[in-house]
């Protein structure tokens, strides 16, 4: 799954964002970064040319995500960790990032008030989720051929889970729960820019956990035909750009 999610969803849907991130990050001139959720590592491999940043600590719940980023990100030092229990002392992080990770979090208050007990007097946590379904023109098109290929109870995961923390208010008051504010809010749309929506469709259909559910009904390059076909005549077969909407929250203690 790591092999996938970096070859075909990491250049088109989170490099972008990655990108802006740094930006963000590098602005608070942090010395000691400690990165949640990181997955394969598209965003630790940016940090690591912050030049205020000499320590970079990246984990992830996924040993696999862990043993791929450890490979693609090597300045980085990488454990295996859930972003709802820390494995590190208080108070030793100037800033916590995390991109596109929150929303896989059951409890997100507890994983928020870790985050404020890690972090230094003054330091600062920023993250991201995303917008509703509807504002990521590629998963519109991915969910509709899911919706094909699967007539009875098809995956729910996109609407639910990655795009299913997308009320901004819920996500300000979760941070105040857990005695963070929010600094800055921010509404970024990015455009995605895909050369191939086959391509792309096998990235989410063999890189994110739908692949689980293709592969119980049996016959995934039937899926896979059903969902290229509904992509592109949504899209075009590539080269395709797309509006991709995040939210992006910098808060501190
Ligand atoms: C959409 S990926 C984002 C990865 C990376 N931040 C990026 O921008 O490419 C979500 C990541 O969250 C991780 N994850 C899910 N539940 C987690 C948890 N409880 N604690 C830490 N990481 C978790 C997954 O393993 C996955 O790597």
């Amino acid at each position: 799954m790591p092999a996938a999610y970096e070859q075909y969803l990491v250049p088109v849907v989170f490099r972008p964002f990655a990108e802006d991130m740094v930006a963000k990050a590098a602005a608070l001139r942090p010395r000691r970064i400690l990165e949640l959720a990181a997955g394969t590592g598209v965003l630790t491999s940016h940090l690591l040319d912050i030049a205020s940043a000499p320590e970079v600590t990246a984990t992830d719940l996924n040993e696999a995500m862990v043993a791929f980023g450890s490979a693609r990100a090597p300045g980085a030092v990488w454990r295996q960790a859930d972003a709802q229990r820390l494995p590190f002392p208080g108070g030793g992080f100037d800033l916590v990032v995390c991109q596109f990770g929150v929303m896989f979090l059951p409890d997100r208050v507890a994983a928020f008030t870790d985050v404020r007990r890690v972090l230094a007097p003054g330091g600062r946590f920023l993250f991201s989720t995303w917008g509703p379904l509807g504002t990521h023109a590629f998963e519109v098109a991915l969910q509709a051929g899911l919706e094909r290929a699967f007539p009875v109870d098809p995956p729910r995961f996109f609407p639910t889970v990655p795009h299913g923390y997308a009320d901004p208010a819920v996500v300000v008051a979760d941070l105040a729960a857990a005695g963070l504010a929010v600094e800055e809010e921010q509404e970024l749309t990015l455009q995605g820019r895909a050369a191939s929506i086959a391509d792309l469709a096998t990235g989410y259909l063999t890189g994110t956990p739908v692949r689980a559910a293709v592969e119980a009904r049996g016959d995934a390059s039937a899926v896979r035909a059903t969902v290229v076909e509904e992509m592109t005549a949504r899209l075009g077969p590539g080269p395709v750009s797309a509006p991709m909407t995040a939210y992006v929250f910098r808060a501190a203690a």
